[in-house]
């Protein structure tokens, strides 16, 4: 038997964009949604409709030009939360309804003030007029790692008995723990969806604690097959699983994580970087997999066994993440050559206009700035209608940048 396949459902859109100094404008979204498309997301959580006119917008821009991947908006379970959710998806190729109402007693009690029969009520009503719009339902149960496990499985076996096929179980708080998280996917396995197989069940872990993609890793092994992740980790406080760590990981312990996706790993770095420019700042530099340090080796020991053979400390190699290894340094004497040659590691082939362009404005820059970063170089071709944005090494390219 083949290794089963997890499904990635990206809210970098969603949950990552409505986390600090994160937003994005309408033609960022599609950008980057076309990015995560080429990624090879299976979902792509586009915004939350009823929240705000630009989420609208944003949902159906990327439900009209994303066609290959399943488009999801969220709402919550009132009636026009949902029927603003199915207006933006209308004419999506893969329309998903992902309708959401917390289910622990601290939110009942003093957010949502409804008793647990109530909350029950609103589940049903929201996934019954969802069906009206479309065929795929996703229902989740915020703060569910808080909630009373018995009164969780109550609200999902509702959701099921109304037609949801993929039930999602959020650590709202990023407060579970790994063996924790396992039992509870295992309940909901064994209490709710039992042998059916058009069920499935979905995770979304918040990275409070530092145990976001470890949750996420545990749940999967435990009988979860989708995952909710962002690029870069971005996301409410301390963000959400990052999705280039998810993969990795199960990519270089496919030994202990048999499982298949349909991520294009080489695609990881130039969708991070992408971002990173979009919303004007990058990740840490130590950040596993597209951290600028991610593959670096400093201390004369790791250099010496790297060069000897690379695997002494080297679990995984960075052209299998898009990381160009490329040895050639971008300055004031680059050429043409080479800069269209790194574009093209980023995901960029420029037509010889769009090079012409860009290389005046590099070497324009180059002169004010000693080291050009793969950042400065997007920025240069302008893939965001907002002005430079500050990254890494921020204020010398400030500096440079609005000059
Ligand atoms: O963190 C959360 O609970 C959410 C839900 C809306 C899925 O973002
Ligand atoms: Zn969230």
């Amino acid at each position: 038997m083949g290794a089963e396949r997890v499904r990635i459902f990206d809210t970098t859109l969603r949950d990552g964009e409505q986390s600090p100094g994160c937003s994005m404008n309408l033609d960022e979204k599609v950008r980057l949604a076309c990015q995560l498309e080429t990624l090879g997301v299976d979902i792509i959580e586009a915004g939350f409709p009823i929240a705000s006119d630009g989420d609208f917008a944003a949902v159906k821009a990327v439900a009209a030009e994303c066609r290959d991947v399943t488009v999801a908006a969220l709402c919550r379970t009132s009636e026009q939360d949902v029927r603003r959710a199915a207006e933006a998806l209308r004419g999506a190729a893969r329309p998903r309804i992902h309708t959401f109402v917390a289910t622990s007693d601290i939110h009942l009690e003093f957010k949502l003030k409804k008793t647990r029969d109530e909350v029950i009520d609103m589940t049903r009503k929201a996934i019954r007029l969802a069906r009206e719009f479309v065929d795929e339902i996703e229902f989740s149960a915020e703060d569910a790692t808080r909630s009373d496990p018995n009164y969780l499985c109550e609200v999902f076996t509702a959701a099921v008995h109304e037609g949801a096929t993929i039930l999602n179980v959020p650590d709202t708080v990023g407060y579970t723990l790994p063996n924790e998280f396992s039992d509870l996917i295992r309940t909901v396995r064994e209490r709710v969806v039992g042998d059916r197989t058009d069920i499935t069940i979905s995770v979304h872990c918040h990275n409070d604690l530092g145990l976001a993609v470890a949750n996420s890793l545990a749940a999967v092994a435990a009988g979860a097959r989708q995952i909710e992740c962002t690029i870069n980790g971005i996301g409410e406080r301390a963000g959400n699983a990052s999705l280039e760590e998810v993969i990795m990981a199960m990519n270089v312990r496919a030994d202990r994580l048999p499982f298949t996706t349909g991520i294009d790993t080489r695609e990881i770095y130039a969708t991070s970087q992408l971002l990173s420019c979009t919303i004007g700042f990058g990740v840490q530099p130590n950040k596993a997999i597209v951290g600028r340090n991610a593959f670096a080796h400093e201390a004369g020991i790791h250099q010496h066994g790297v060069i000897s053979n690379p695997l002494c400390y080297e679990i995984m190699t960075p052209e299998s993440v898009g990381v160009p290894t490329n040895a050639l340094v971008l300055g004031k004497h680059s050429g043409r050559h080479a800069l269209a040659l790194r574009y093209a590691e980023l995901g960029y082939t420029l037509n010889h206009d769009e090079l012409e362009r860009a290389y005046r404005r590099f070497t324009e820059l180059a002169d004010r700035k000693k080291r050009i970063y793969d950042q400065d170089l997007l920025s240069l071709i302008s893939i965001t209608s907002a002005p430079a944005t500050m990254l890494n090494d921020s204020e010398e390219w400030a500096r440079a940048a609005v000059a």
